[in-house]
């Protein structure tokens, strides 16, 4: 990390103690683009004294090279790429290259990469047994959740997270495997057996083929289909320190296989103000079911003693459009328009609901626009997944990107295991009180 490179920027911070006068030099460091950060390694040593940020909404946590986002352009880049060109330029297998090794690959990279995912697709057969521990009306996210952590008790030859090998295979089996055990949660939520990947597909198409075919016909992938999704991969790849990519770091710190880590990072990303926002607009949309009821839900939105919140809506760091969700808009109307899908009510309601919503002021005041979620679940729906598979879909795109960024903690030298600290406000000390005298 370099020191504050650039002339006008502050080189330090001085912390005044207002009680002893003692004063604290707080450097600040500087990164290739975006807010410098004060480096506070010293402070409680200096001060005795912690920060205190519990939703880390000033605390940079690490050093990464892996996203940039500017929250207040909508801007999010991949290793210097603009998501705009990567969306459509781009592949998912060579955007999952990007994020893995830093720089897009060369024809032959990129033709050794994908041979080595397609190679590690199928799971090992045993692993069709855990299924069977599940009810059939289980949530997908808690069979993924499952089956992913359960991968490390199958694959001992890489669990060395100290050997890039074994990391470098680990990688290639996760982003191989992820979508062969998302069919699998979708196959067994619907009673149909499960579908072996076929090496001649593409990542997407072998997705496809994986959830929608069935062994008494043929199964024809639709290629715009196939794009579109490939695209929605590139989408949701990575995000910078969001909440489940923090959680996969964290799990990471302390040593823990990427298979163990990476099933903490699907567990984080279900949550409704994360990546399960995409199923609960699904859910939103048809609750309001008719655009006329628009004005009510914007109405318990803005009112803070009703717990309802529009989901899709509002970013932690975007303060302004979510570059994905122009994108996903786009791509809704691409998807709907090829399958021939003319009346999309729930992509009215939606157009409708953010065309209301960004004209009210609450929502223009605190910036709260669309983001990634809102859009994702009307085109995901359109190709015939149901609702409860969007958030599987969104962790086995999210997948890549957790391992660049539990690759890139363990192989930074200064890694170590993290363990935050706490504001105490609990009882001061006191004498045990037995039982007969309570
Ligand atoms: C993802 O971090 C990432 O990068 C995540 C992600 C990724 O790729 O990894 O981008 C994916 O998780 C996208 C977000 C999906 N979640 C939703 O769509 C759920 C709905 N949105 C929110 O609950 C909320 O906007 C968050 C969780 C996304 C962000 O919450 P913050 O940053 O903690 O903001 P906040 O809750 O402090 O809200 C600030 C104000 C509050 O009002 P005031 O107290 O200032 O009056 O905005 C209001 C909030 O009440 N607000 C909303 C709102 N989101 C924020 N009010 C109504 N509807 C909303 N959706």
């Amino acid at each position: 990390m370099s020191k504050a490179a650039t002339a006008n920027a502050p080189q330090s911070y001085t912390l005044v103690d207002n009680t002893t006068g003692k004063k604290i030099e707080l450097p600040v460091l500087d990164g290739t683009q975006g807010p410098q950060v004060l480096d506070i390694r010293k402070l409680y040593n200096d001060t005795g004294a912690f920060t205190f940020d519990p939703g880390f909404t000033s605390t940079a946590s690490c050093e990464s090279a892996i996203t940039y986002i500017d929250g207040d352009q909508g801007i999010l880049q991949h290793r210097g790429y603009n998501i705009e060109d990567l969306a459509v330029q781009s592949d998912f297998m060579e955007v999952s290259y990007l994020l893995l090794n830093g720089e897009l690959p060369s024809v032959e990279q990129k033709k050794t990469f994908v041979n080595a995912i397609t190679r590690h697709t199928m799971v090992h057969e045993q692993i069709q047994f855990l299924f069977r521990g599940f009810r059939r009306d289980a949530h997908p996210m808690a069979v993924l959740c499952g089956v992913v952590g359960a991968l490390s008790a199958f694959y001992h030859d890489s669990l060395d997270i100290q050997d890039p090998q074994q990391r470098m295979i680990s990688a290639h089996r996760l982003i191989a495997k992820i979508p062969t055990i998302a069919a699998m949660a979708y196959k067994y939520s619907i009673g149909q057996p499960f579908v072996y990947p076929k090496n001649d597909l593409k990542y997407a198409e072998n997705f496809l083929h994986m959830c929608f075919a069935v062994p008494c016909e043929e199964y024809a992938v639709n290629p715009v289909t196939a794009r579109a999704l490939d695209r929605i991969f590139i989408l949701h790849a990575d995000h910078e320190q969001n909440a489940s990519t923090s959680t996969v770091r964290l799990a990471g710190s302390s040593g823990a296989n990427p298979f163990a880590c990476i099933a903490a990072g699907i567990a984080s990303l279900w949550g409704p103000a994360h990546g399960g926002a995409n199923e609960a607009v699904i859910k939103m949309l048809q609750e309001i079911g008719d655009k006329k009821r628009i004005p009510e839900f914007i109405k318990r939105a803005k009112d803070k003693n009703d717990g309802f919140r529009l989901m899709g809506f509002g970013h932690r760091v975007y303060k302004n459009y979510d570059p994905r969700a122009t994108v996903m808009r786009q791509t809704c109307h691409e998807v709907l328009n090829e399958l021939g899908i003319k009346d999309e009510p729930l992509l009215d309601m939606a157009m409708e609901l953010e065309r209301i919503a960004l004209e009210d002021d609450y929502f223009v005041e605190r910036k709260l626009y669309p983001n990634v979620d809102f859009y994702s679940g009307i085109i995901l729906r359109a190709m015939g997944f149901p609702t409860a598979l969007f958030t599987v879909l969104f962790a086995l795109a999210r997948t890549v990107c957790w391992f660049a960024q539990w690759k890139e903690m363990i192989e930074d030298p200064n890694q170590r295991i993290g363990r935050p600290r706490q504001l105490y406000v609990g009882a001061k000390p006191r004498a045990y009180t037995p039982l007969h005298k309570r």
